[in-house]
């Protein structure tokens, strides 16, 4: 029987659909000339974050252009360790700068005392969202999970292999989880006051989970996820939680079984038929094309689609890419693509 709720929420509850829902990730950003106009009008990408009026307006460019189904807040995972007092700045061609923290001294820069001040911005676009988005488009709320938000924090900078973090979390295993336990609390408080101001359903994105060991992949991805679900099943039941351990392989298993979430984002490198076997069994997936075909377009584009469509048509599944949408990508060919979806039936 099908109920009354929005395409997205009953897609993450496992009811039967006829069409997979549809968002992408980075959704808004320079890929849209309207993004980049806007972005014009405010330098500073953390100001431009913390401006509800630029925010909301960044979030709903995007759905002004294409049919998705859901709405995610325009924020970015880094105005949580700039709310922790941590000095954080993005550099146009640069990408974010931190004031890095590597030992016990400089763990103590940080607190929870004033997040919520400091967020209050962000809290007020989700509050304006919540009223403005169509009424069938689902808010998703979203987060940093602490590995990856601890990596730029320690690396001070973006790292694709995160040396230091994950020397620093061998070396002195003491005081790198005092640092995950203020990034487990802090992502709680906040991803329950989105919820609070209207977002339907949060995601966390923990982009960088793939490259560590098995005992870390469990000490740093696995146990803080699990701790963040469930501080905020125990406010907020009935919010589905979405993870992202971008990378985690057959991890993805012990991460779902683990960690309790409701659905997982598959990067492009999980092959689709393994993951309808193994995950799609045990919860809703997302994803998986390759960003990198939404930028080449054409014939292979519509056949990579078709695939992804067919390979989970018998379970629960919401479309997305592998990772953010790039800038390169031309807007034509996301439009194809949330076309394909809207004309497509299991
Ligand atoms: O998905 C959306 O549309 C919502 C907005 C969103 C942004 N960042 C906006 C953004 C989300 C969900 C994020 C998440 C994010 N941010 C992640 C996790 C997901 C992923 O992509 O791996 C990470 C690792 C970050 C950190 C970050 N933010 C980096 C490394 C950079 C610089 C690189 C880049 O692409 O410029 C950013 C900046 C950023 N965040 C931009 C946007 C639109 C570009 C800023 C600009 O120049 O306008």
């Amino acid at each position: 029987m099908e109920t009354n709720e929005k395409h997205l929420i009953k897609a993450i509850k496992r009811e039967a659909i006829t069409r997979p829902p549809i968002w992408l990730m980075r959704q808004a950003g320079r890929y849209l000339p309207e993004y980049r106009k806007l972005r014009k009008q405010e330098k500073n990408f953390l100001k431009f974050c913390y401006t509800p009026d630029y925010a909301v307006e960044a979030t709903l460019q995007p759905l002004n252009r294409f049919k998705l189904d859901a709405a995610i807040l325009f924020s970015d995972i880094l105005v949580l360790p700039d709310a922790l007092g941590q000095n954080v700045e993005f550099q146009e061609g640069v990408g974010p700068l931190l004031e890095p923290i590597r030992n016990k001294k400089e763990l103590e820069r940080l607190t929870l005392d004033n997040i919520h001040k400091n967020l209050q911005n962000v809290y007020e676009t989700v509050s304006i969202l919540s009223k403005e988005i169509p009424k069938d488009t689902t808010l998703i709320g979203f987060a940093g999970a602490p590995w990856t938000v601890a990596t730029y924090m320690v690396e001070g900078k973006g790292s694709k292999d995160c040396t230091t973090a994950r020397t620093w979390a061998y070396q002195d295993p003491i005081n790198f989880s005092k640092l995950i336990k203020i990034l487990t609390d802090a992502t709680s408080m906040y991803l329950i006051k989105q919820i609070e101001h209207g977002a339907e359903i949060v995601q966390i994105f923990d982009t960088w989970a793939g490259i560590l060991s098995d005992s870390q992949f469990l000490d740093w991805v696995i146990n803080p996820t699990k701790k963040i679900v469930n501080n905020i099943k125990k406010a907020h039941p009935n919010i589905p939680i979405i993870g992202f351990p971008r990378g985690a392989g057959i991890r993805y298993i012990d991460f779902i079984e683990k960690t309790n979430v409701d659905g997982v984002s598959l990067d492009n490198g999980v092959p689709i038929k393994w993951a309808a076997e193994n995950i799609q069994t045990k919860c809703t997936v997302q994803g998986n094309l390759d960003n990198t075909v939404l930028i080449a377009g054409g014939k292979k584009m519509e056949e990579e689609i078709y695939s992804t469509l067919e390979g989970f048509e018998n379970g629960s599944h919401i479309f997305n890419l592998g990772h953010g949408i790039l800038p390169q990508t031309p807007p034509e060919n996301v439009l194809k693509l949330v076309e394909t979806i809207y004309n497509w039936k299991r």
